[in-house]
Formats: C-alpha cells, structure tokens, sequence
C-alpha cells in the first residue's frame, strides 16, 4: 500500500519518522511517500494521502485516492482551497495531543490577566503588597464544545472558575452550563468574563464576533482566540478595547498569518500577541491518530464513522 505524504510548511523528516514508526507498530505495510519535490511528479498510486495544505496537483494525479488525512485539527484552508475532489473523504485530526496543550495556553491566558502577571518580572513591581485577586472568580465562556474546546472548559473548571460552553447542538456537561445555537448566544456572552473561542472556522462562524456580540459581554471582559483569526471582526475588537468595554484580549490566531508587522494588535496595550503556537500538533500521537484510522479502513470501517470524519456540508 502506498501512501502520499504532503507537509508543506511544515517540517517532513519528523512526520515521515513518526508516521512510519506508527505504521509499523499498528502493524501497517505501507510505503509512506513524501509526495512533494520528487522527480517526475507522476503518480505513485497512493490509496491514503497526509496532507497539510497539499497542492491541486496532488489530486489531479494520484487517481487511487480513497481518503485524505488532514495533518491538524482545522479543515478552513483545506475547504477553502477546494483542491480534494467532493468525491474523496477527508479526516482531520481530533485533539491528538493539541487539546491538552491548549487548555493550558488558555489557563494560563486567565491567570496572567486575573493575577496582573505583567506587572511583574525586570524593571516591573517589587511590592510585596500588590493586589491579589479577591471575591468572586470571573465566570470563563467557552466557543466551541469540540475536542479542544471541551478539554478547555474542563480545565478551567478543574481550577474552580465557573465555566459555560456554547455550541452549534446542545451538549450535557456535568457542573458547567451549557448554551446552543445563535438564539442563546447573547446570553451566553453576557455571563462571560473570559471569552474563549475554540471554533472551527466555517461560514457560520465567518465574522460571528462583531461589534454588536462582543458589546454583549460584561465590561471589562478578556477575549482569547485559540481558535480561527476570522471568526473576530478586528476592527471591532478594537474599538471595543480602545472605549474601555473590554478588559484586554489574548490572541494567538488571525485573519492574516504571519500578522503583518503594521498590524495594529501588536503594539496595542490590551492585547497579547503569540504566534500560532497554542496548539502544536504532536507528530507522535497524530500519526498514532491516523494509523489506527488506516487499520479501522483496512478492515472494512466505515470512512463516515471515523472520530473526525469531516462532513463538508457543516464546514467541520
Ligand atoms: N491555535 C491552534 O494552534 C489550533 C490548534 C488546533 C485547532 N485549532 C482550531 O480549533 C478548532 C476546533 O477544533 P476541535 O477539534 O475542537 O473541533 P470539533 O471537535 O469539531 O469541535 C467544534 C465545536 O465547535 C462547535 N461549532 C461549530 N460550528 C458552530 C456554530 N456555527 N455554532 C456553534 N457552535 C459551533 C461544534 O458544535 P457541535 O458540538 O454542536 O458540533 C463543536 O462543539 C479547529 O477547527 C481549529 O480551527 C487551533
């Protein structure tokens, strides 16, 4: 069996490693192929592909194709780009290691702000008496139930903040309130003091968080986005945190990336700048991930009941 292996700007070498190590411990006999800079670029007959941002040309010639395994958690650029043929399935990673990486960004994110960490540090306060949060801890609304977004809000939990999650169906989670669809998402914004947004990027949640929303949320609020640059109308973050409405904001994904050096986030005052580095996706449990997923193929699964069956039609 041969497999295409497509990581773009990501590094090859570790995810050719970790693939092939997994594969052989799943007991797999596959050939996995880096499909990218081979000479000539004909078809090598791949029934799998790996792919991270993978070329159109990928498609046009490897005609076996049964399935594609997308290398991360976010399908938008791969859906966007609409190089993979409506006929082939595609897979995406779920958590694989990202999720537990991400509550704790996300954890951390809330300390820093309810703790006043920056005020710290050289050149920063030496006061034994500074201020201590006290009273009431902020209530942490959570964008997203998914597997990332679900690990969040348990974090959060697990160090006593109230917690409330929002999604597109309803979920049940034990001790935290729980908030579905457009029609409760005012409400659910209006009770959050954290604002986590852990959302795939699809055209539903395309610019969800504008002006009129984030107004909803109870001044002095924090905005965290660990999940897509685009679900936030920029502009309107801004000027909410330049009137003094909201708090400050964490930022580790945008609408354009790398943030262009003239980008008005990097220089602001209430806004932390990180680089897309909340959740790195770990080659080990992700190539795991997806040789077990070949295995369940291999032995006649469904495709649509794999853990991250993409379905198109919903954008995630
Ligand atoms: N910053 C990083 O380094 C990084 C790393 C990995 C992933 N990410 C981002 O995180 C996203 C989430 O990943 P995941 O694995 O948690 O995805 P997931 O398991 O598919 O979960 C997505 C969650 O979002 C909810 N949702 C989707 N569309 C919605 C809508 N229109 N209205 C309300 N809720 C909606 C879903 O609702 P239902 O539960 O009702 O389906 C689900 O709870 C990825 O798509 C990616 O963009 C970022």
């Amino acid at each position: 069996m041969k497999v295409a292996l497509v990581t773009s700007s990501m590094p090859l070498a570790p995810w050719q490693h970790g693939i092939a190590r997994a594969f052989s411990e799943a007991g797999l006999a596959a050939e996995v192929v880096p499909w990218e800079g081979r000479q000539p670029r004909s078809a090598i007959g791949a029934r799998y592909a790996l792919v991270w941002l993978p070329p159109a040309e990928l498609f046009e010639v490897e005609h076996d194709l049964e399935v594609v395994f997308n290398l991360g958690a976010g399908v938008d650029r791969l859906l966007a780009n609409a190089v993979v043929p409506e006929r082939l399935p595609i897979v995406r990673l779920v958590d694989a290691g990202m999720a537990p990486r991400m509550a704790e960004y996300v954890c951390f994110a809330i300390a820093r702000a309810t703790r006043g960490l920056e005020r710290f540090g050289p050149g920063g306060l030496r006061d034994w008496n500074a201020s201590r949060p006290r009273g009431k801890p902020p209530t942490v609304g959570v964008l997203g139930a998914g597997a990332i977004g679900s690990k969040i809000a348990e974090a959060a939990a697990m160090f006593n903040y109230p917690v409330r999650v929002w999604s597109r169906t309803s979920r049940a989670f034990a001790s935290m309130e729980s908030f579905a669809g457009l029609e409760q998402l005012d409400v659910f914004l209006a009770g959050s003091n954290f604002l986590v947004n852990a959302l795939p990027l699809t055209r539903d949640t395309e610019n969800l968080l504008d002006r009129a929303r984030l107004s909803k949320l109870p001044e002095g609020a924090h905005v965290i986005n660990v999940g897509r640059g685009a679900t936030i109308v920029d502009a309107d973050l801004l000027a909410l945190l330049d009137d003094g409405h909201l708090g400050g904001a964490t930022l580790d994904v945008f609408r354009v990336e790398p943030l262009p050096d003239d980008d008005p986030y990097w220089s602001h005052p209430k806004v932390i700048v990180t680089p897309h580095l909340s959740g790195p996706t770990p080659v080990a449990p992700a190539a795991t991930q997806i040789a077990d997923a070949i295995v369940q193929l291999e032995r006649g699964v469904p495709v649509s009941s794999l853990p991250g069956y993409v379905d198109r039609a919903r954008g995630y």
